[in-house]
């Protein structure tokens, strides 16, 4: 595609189909969608094209479109925040392009420049506005996604694509809010291998994740925390985020090796806490360390990192029969200095040194 900015068709849907807003203090998470949708197609001889945005709609697609049956599918979640002065503001969007990119080379399907993604994604943010919300901690949840559309069942990459933007409302990711979850330790699924897929944002390593899931809440629990899939030793990730650890005033994180997720909202604390002067360690964390350290006393927090939980403490874990009672169930002083010093970047209360915070309006 030439470098020249997206000619985006504007499709306003009519006064009178405008959905109604939703009460802003009980969203819940990704069950609303505002009015529209951004939507740009791909195939061989035009490479992307047709980018439009219109009224939010049902997709009708082929049912041997190739997402149905071998699942070429990627996304992104990123987030509006309604600021302080009644800005529009973005995280970080082109760190979760440049992923977007990077998960569609691992999964053999076509790039998009990451200026035309952002301005699509601005696009869509300015004219659904009204619908970031303002009460505290609340945002508009925005879900880029392609998928393989071209209709075929021979083995290949598909030779079309929909790319689309979706906008919705939310608030907290977990019932508990900011409280501390339970955790399950997951020792006999796994969610990715050494050369599988693990690293890219690809809708695979999600459905291969509901099993583990299902069973942990039937537990009792909110999610589960990953072990690696070799020995069943090293931590990999909780649920859909990434973990970290303060142990002896250490912050530590497994490294980005191939299997789990490179995180924005990791990259973000690993950099908040370098800021802080904190002592930080991306490397490999056994269950048995951690295990040891809450034994000896040594383990004084743990928490998950994610768009959508943004910073979740880990009240306990569960692991071989035994429970694991983490910071007395409490929140620890760090999650809080993360939640707090992220948060207030993102509704711009706060300087941003690092210049993650675009304008949209
Ligand atoms: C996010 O945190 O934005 C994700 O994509 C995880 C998803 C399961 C909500």
């Amino acid at each position: 595609m030439l470098s020249t900015e997206l000619e985006i068709a504007v499709q306003k849907a009519p006064q009178e189909q405008l959905k109604e807003k939703p009460d802003q203090n009980a969203l819940g998470f990704g069950s609303i969608f505002t009015d529209h949708m951004f939507v740009m197609r791909w195939n061989r001889d035009q490479g992307w094209h047709d980018a439009r945005i219109q009224p939010y709609q049902d997709f009708s697609m082929d049912p041997a479109a190739m997402v149905f049956h071998y699942g070429q599918a990627i996304f992104e979640g990123l987030k509006a925040y309604y600021g302080d002065q009644g800005e529009i503001l973005l995280f970080r969007p082109r760190s979760n392009f440049e992923r977007m990119n990077k998960s569609a080379v691992r999964m053999c399907m076509p790039r998009i420049p990451v200026d035309r993604m952002l301005q699509a994604l601005k696009a869509l943010v300015y004219l659904e506005r009204s619908w970031v919300p303002t009460a505290p901690g609340a945002t508009l949840y925005l879900r880029p996604t392609m998928i393989a559309s071209e209709p075929a069942l021979g083995l290949r990459p598909s030779d079309e694509y929909i790319f689309f933007i979706l906008a919705s409302p939310v608030g907290a990711y977990y019932a508990e809010g900011f409280n501390p979850v339970k955790i399950y330790v997951e020792s006999k699924y796994v969610r990715a291998v050494p050369g599988g897929v693990g690293e890219a944002k690809t809708a695979g390593n999600y459905a291969a994740s509901v099993k583990a899931l299902t069973e942990a809440q039937r537990n009792g629990y909110t999610q589960v925390l990953w072990l690696d899939a070799l020995e069943h030793k090293y931590i990999e990730e909780v649920g859909t985020s990434n973990a970290f650890f303060v142990l002896d005033d250490e912050l530590i994180t497994p490294p980005l090796a191939g299997t789990i997720l490179p995180g924005v909202t990791r990259d973000s604390v690993l950099q908040l806490a370098h800021d802080r002067g904190m002592k930080v360690n991306e490397r490999r964390i056994s269950i048995d360390e951690v295990v040891k350290a809450a034994e000896d006393g040594s383990l004084q927090e743990v928490f998950s990192t994610g768009t959508a939980a943004v910073i979740s403490p880990l009240g306990e874990l569960f692991y071989k029969g035994e429970r694991i009672i983490i910071n007395n169930g409490e929140t620890g002083p760090v999650a809080r200095h993360f939640f707090d010093e992220l948060q207030a970047i993102q509704f711009g209360r706060r300087p941003d040194p690092h210049e993650w915070m675009v304008r949209v309006a």
